[in-house]
């Protein structure tokens, strides 16, 4: 199966395959979604749904702590529940990518949530990994920019840092139309401060089945020595 999203001329194509070398080769990929009226229907959405104050200040894991989510993270955020066509647009999108994935990788991806997140000026995400303690089975964490014209003074970077030494891997601009994808249980990252509001997608596959997900298995069950 490939993906559909034709892009208008000159504009490469959204590339699976592409994707698939980058995650096997280094964990991570980025790249450019070229279908500009999917996009802005959900850059409208998500705009609209900040402004009429429709979205939750984000939390992490059960931490009931306000005061510590703060220190963590501050952006705001609305599950996409497919009630509109432009949701239901980056939920097919996610289901294709989800059974190419399984098709190359074989990495028994099983399900997608997603939800539009806001950074208002000083929104930022402290370095983590994007795992909830007890139910680790997000495999894969994909980004996806809404933000015409950002600059890397707007500050809102997406930081990715090696998993062993942590050094930092690369930044990634949050401008309109840039898909970040990372293995969300090997790549720690962070959202520098943002300067101008940044409006984004963040998105999990999830696999149901740990046995499923050889990378997982080692740091989840670990073997009990004889
Ligand atoms: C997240 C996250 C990164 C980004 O929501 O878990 O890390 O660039 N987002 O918005
Ligand atoms: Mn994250």
């Amino acid at each position: 199966m490939t993906l559909q999203i034709a892009p208008p001329p000159g504009i490469p194509a959204f590339d699976p395959e592409r994707l698939c070398d980058d995650l096997t080769r280094q964990g991570w990929s980025q790249q450019s979604i070229a279908d500009t009226d999917l996009l802005t229907a959900l850059r409208d959405e998500a705009l609209t749904l900040w402004q009429e104050d429709e979205l939750s200040r984000a939390g992490i894991g059960r931490a009931a702590d306000h005061e510590l989510v703060r220190e963590v993270r501050r952006d705001k955020t609305r599950w996409l529940d497919g009630n509109s066509p432009a949701q239901r647009g980056w939920l097919d999108f996610a289901e294709t990518l989800r059974l190419d994935l399984n098709q190359r990788l074989a990495l028994g991806l099983f399900a997608f949530e997603a939800h539009y997140a806001v950074y208002e000026p000083g929104g930022f995400y402290r370095k983590h990994l994007d795992s909830f303690r007890g139910a680790r089975n997000r495999i894969l964490s994909s980004v996806l920019y809404l933000n015409p014209g950002w600059q890397s003074a707007d500050g809102g970077l997406l930081r990715l840092y090696d998993e062993h030494d942590e050094a930092i891997i690369t930044d990634i601009i949050p401008e309109f139309g840039t898909l970040a994808v990372f293995l969300s249980e090997e790549i720690p990252h962070e959202v520098t401060p943002a300067l101008a509001p940044r409006l984004s997608i963040a998105g999990w596959h999830r696999c149901n089945d740990l046995a499923r997900a050889p990378a997982l298995q080692a740091k989840v069950l670990p073997i009990a020595p004889v």
